[in-house]
């Protein structure tokens, strides 16, 4: 059945389910069992960030439907996102505007290139719009790519590029930080600071990039007030610059708060004086919001709900709600300026920057934020009660430390909770954890053994109450399984 343009406009989805074509597949093929899938999957589909020899004897969870702040998966159960997919389904799942947009867009102007003197109202608009939304009144220039990995790529060029281009070409190193996530591309897992991923392949880091500790009160404040280590966090990036030597330092690359590295939230002093910091050595500030951009902070940007001025800013995840893959590197005037007026071309690019079905999703996402006021409501109603949930474990005998900044949670399992001594790895807690939440209805993720919650900006009342009755219990099976409890 073939449909009318206007008619593809007026309601795309719902006329192309009548139409009987459901997300591209075969009807036939959506009736398969789960272990079809899974061996399906097996043959042919290899996973990021996944132990493929664990999955070939568990198999995977195939998801085949999501609804607001749940998916569904091909046994029928209900699960309640409480990680919003990667952090980044900021609206939930299968809002129809969003569907909408895409599907509008897609029949107006379904691709165009932007390399050759070229431009499209999307990407214009949208370009305008993050400029307008971002904090102080630098941050004016859009470099749009496909995901938060590329916003770091271009991130370090661009610095790079900077330094160049007014004279200090031995300003090479990026300073970033232990336990950060910025990607998985050679130079965005080469600034990440989780040692797994430096053993794994690829020669990275690559040169040029080095790490101080991560401002994680937990692991590294005992006997410290918060806001004594947060001057002392502030001083390693000062330590390192001396180390490294000043004149070779281009830029520090860190995370408003570090989510995959655990919701590891600044400490009280941290920021002012890392800013302070990067101002003396006139170093670049590159703060990669890519997941607390867009909400998760309970502010547009985490550089707002944390007074950060930044001179480079990296989006991504939320900025579509997951719904298009898109990522925005925002450069200040100050680095745009140099590239612009001295540097001719800059031989940097991809096929798909700001592709228009993704800067439209963007768009109506941002609209959809705005109109329904969820950062209000998430800043005013959300994270008051989700702070104070959080603190109710503070106590729990398998709980180390229980934190939360805006809507990041984390729980750190601990063996020993007094002498903040974590299990040893092999026991595989955190998963075990996950596990026993997933029984039960709700997605925790186990980073390592720090399990964390990101639950959609949309989450009700009821969704809020459950998923912390089910952080509970999985908390207790957890500790009864490994002897804290009985
Ligand atoms: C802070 C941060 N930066 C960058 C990335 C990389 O984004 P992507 O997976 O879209 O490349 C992530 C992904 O989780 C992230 O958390």
């Amino acid at each position: 059945m073939k449909l009318s343009r206007d008619a593809l406009i007026a309601d795309p989805i719902w006329r192309r389910r009548e139409a009987g074509c459901k997300s591209g597949l075969d009807m036939t093929e959506t009736q398969l069992t789960t272990q079809a899938w899974r061996d399906r999957d097996l043959a042919h589909f290899l996973h990021p960030f996944t132990d493929h020899a664990a999955l070939r004897s568990d198999g995977a969870r195939v998801i085949v439907r999501g609804d607001g702040a749940y998916v569904f998966d091909s046994e029928g159960a209900r699960i309640l996102d409480g990680l919003s997919g990667l952090g980044n389904v900021a609206l939930g799942y299968g809002r129809k505007e969003l569907a909408h947009a895409a599907a509008a867009q897609m029949a107006e102007l379904s691709y165009c290139q932007s390399f050759f003197k070229t431009t499209h109202p999307t990407a214009i608009a949208l370009a305008e719009k993050i400029a307008a939304l971002l904090p102080g009144d630098a941050l004016n220039h859009v470099f749009f790519q496909s995901s938060g990995s590329e916003a770091n790529e271009t991130a370090v060029r661009a610095v790079r590029r900077y330094w160049e281009l007014v004279g200090r070409p031995e300003r090479r190193v990026i300073i970033a930080r232990e336990r950060a996530y910025h990607g998985s591309t050679a130079m965005a897992a080469s600034l990440s600071g989780l040692k797994p991923m430096h053993g794994a392949g690829g020669d990275i880091p690559l040169p040029n990039v080095a790490h101080i500790k991560a401002p994680h009160y937990y692991a590294h404040g005992a006997g410290m007030t918060p806001e004594a280590f947060g001057l002392v966090a502030a001083r390693w990036l000062e330590e390192a610059i001396e180390t490294i030597g000043p004149d070779k330092v281009a830029a520090f690359f860190a995370e408003p708060a570090q989510s995959a590295g655990g919701a590891i939230a600044p400490p009280p002093g941290y920021w002012a004086e890392i800013q302070a910091v990067c101002r003396r050595y006139d170093i670049l500030l590159c703060v990669d919001e890519v997941v607390c951009g867009f909400g998760r902070l309970g502010a547009w940007f985490g550089s707002d709900a944390l007074g950060i001025e930044p001179d480079i800013v990296q989006l991504g995840k939320a900025l579509t709600s997951g719904y298009a893959p898109l990522s925005a590197t925002v450069l200040s005037d100050r680095v745009a300026d140099a590239l612009i007026e001295r540097g001719g071309e800059w031989a940097h690019g991809f096929t798909y920057s700001g592709h228009p079905m993704c800067c439209a999703v963007a768009l109506e996402n941002i609209r959809l934020i705005e109109d329904e006021g969820l950062i209000e409501r998430v800043a005013a109603r959300i994270v008051p009660r989700f702070s104070r949930a959080i603190e109710t474990f503070a106590d729990h005998p398998i709980v180390g430390e229980a934190r939360s900044i805006g809507l990041m949670g984390g729980f750190e399992l601990a063996r020993d909770r007094k002498k903040r001594e974590a299990f040893p790895h092999e026991l595989h807690v955190g998963e075990y954890c996950s596990a026993e939440a997933l029984k039960r209805g709700l997605a925790f993720r186990a980073n390592g053994d720090t399990m964390t919650l990101m639950p959609p900006l949309i989450i009700t009342d009821d969704q809020f109450d459950f998923v912390f009755a089910v952080v509970r219990e999985s908390l207790d099976a957890t500790a009864r399984k490994f002897g804290l409890m009985d």
